[in-house]
């Protein structure tokens, strides 16, 4: 059975496009795969986190990943400091990897633009999520299409990796959803929707309320031509709205915007407020149930444990590799 590794960061609460885009997908894929489902949060400390606040995230994005269909019984979930394999491998794999090739990275780029304080480990977080998916001799890592260029930094890693020392690491491939793989920023919609994003009221989160969602969607930037219609070159706003509608419904793009021909903005984004409320709700409920229970401890801990297993065993080839 091929293997499936990806990782959400517990730098805050989770949004819509995390759903589409990663979270949504690892639910069907557990039925083929032997999946690895983890909370990064060595890479959420990359940038300042508030100690409590990134204790709240941790516990509450475990919850997430159930509720949203997660089996524990199927898929392993756990917290990557748990396993100290991967900050390892991160470290052998910061000896591999290039400054040069490091500091191209769009992610770096666009988290340090502007800042006079960098840390190292901002630079350093692809060599360190190349560990994540190599301890697991991974296959595919479902991801939305802002991390393809860091799987493919990966693979350079790995391949680089078993050039010079042994020929240990599988080489990844991303696996992005044909829908929903960018969902973008309800104030302004050339921008990917992110949970750091410090204006609200351009995310949707997995917890907003019914208020919320439907204020949100409400005064969610599109343009004056006043149309139903995709296209997102020229009219991104009203693009992204309709990718959300159609994630959610399941109904075709083409669909929607022939049901929504000669009607308005008004109409169309109450009528999104409701699919995103009706499909959220259920999501929601299974996560208060979760929260509270002891349940949640209990699958960590065995998830860490069986990854711990798995990874060790690549920790020590990989040691082995390069004469440590
Ligand atoms: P964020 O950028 O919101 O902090 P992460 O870096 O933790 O999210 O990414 C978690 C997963 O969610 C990754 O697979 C990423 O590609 C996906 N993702 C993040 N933002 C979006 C988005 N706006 N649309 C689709 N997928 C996204
Ligand atoms: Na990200």
């Amino acid at each position: 059975m091929d293997t499936i590794f990806s990782g959400i960061q517990p730098s805050g609460s989770l949004t819509i496009g995390n759903y589409l885009g990663a979270l949504r997908n690892f639910v069907d894929l557990q039925k083929n795969y032997d999946c690895y489902f983890c909370i990064v949060d060595e890479h959420a400390i990359t940038v300042p986190q508030d100690r409590l606040k990134l204790r709240n995230n941790i516990r509450s994005l475990a919850a997430l990943y159930l509720a949203a269909g997660i089996n524990p019984e199927k898929s392993t979930l756990f917290i990557q400091s748990e396993v100290s394999a991967h900050a390892e491998l991160g470290w052998m794999l910061q000896c591999v990897a290039y400054t040069g090739e490091l500091e191209r990275m769009t992610q770096f780029k666009d988290k340090s633009a502007g800042k006079d304080a960098v840390t190292a480990g901002l630079l350093t977080y692809p060599p360190l999520m190349a560990a994540d998916i190599l301890l697991y001799s991974t296959n595919l890592v479902p991801v939305g299409d802002d991390q393809k260029q860091h799987i493919e930094l990966t693979r350079d890693i790995a391949e680089r990796f078993n050039r010079k020392y042994n020929d240990i690491f599988t080489l990844p491939e991303a696996h992005i959803p044909k829908v929903g793989a960018r969902v973008m920023s309800l104030q302004n919609p050339t921008k990917k929707m992110s949970k750091s994003d410090k204006n609200q009221k351009a995310t949707i989160f997995l917890l907003d309320d019914e208020n919320k969602i439907e204020k949100k969607i409400k005064s969610a930037v599109t343009d004056s031509q006043g149309t139903i219609e995709f296209d997102k070159e020229n009219r991104p706003g009203i693009s992204n709205l309709l990718t959300i509608y159609s994630s959610f419904s399941g109904e075709t793009i083409d669909a929607i915007v022939e049901k929504y021909v000669g009607r308005g903005y008004g109409d169309f984004k109450q009528d999104l407020a409701e699919v995103v409320i009706n499909a959220l709700s259920p999501l929601q409920k299974r996560y208060y149930d979760l929260i509270e229970s002891d349940r949640l401890d209990e699958v960590l801990d065995l998830g860490a444990d069986k990854a711990e297993v798995k990874a060790n065993k690549m920790l020590k080839k990989a040691k082995k590799a390069m004469g440590l």
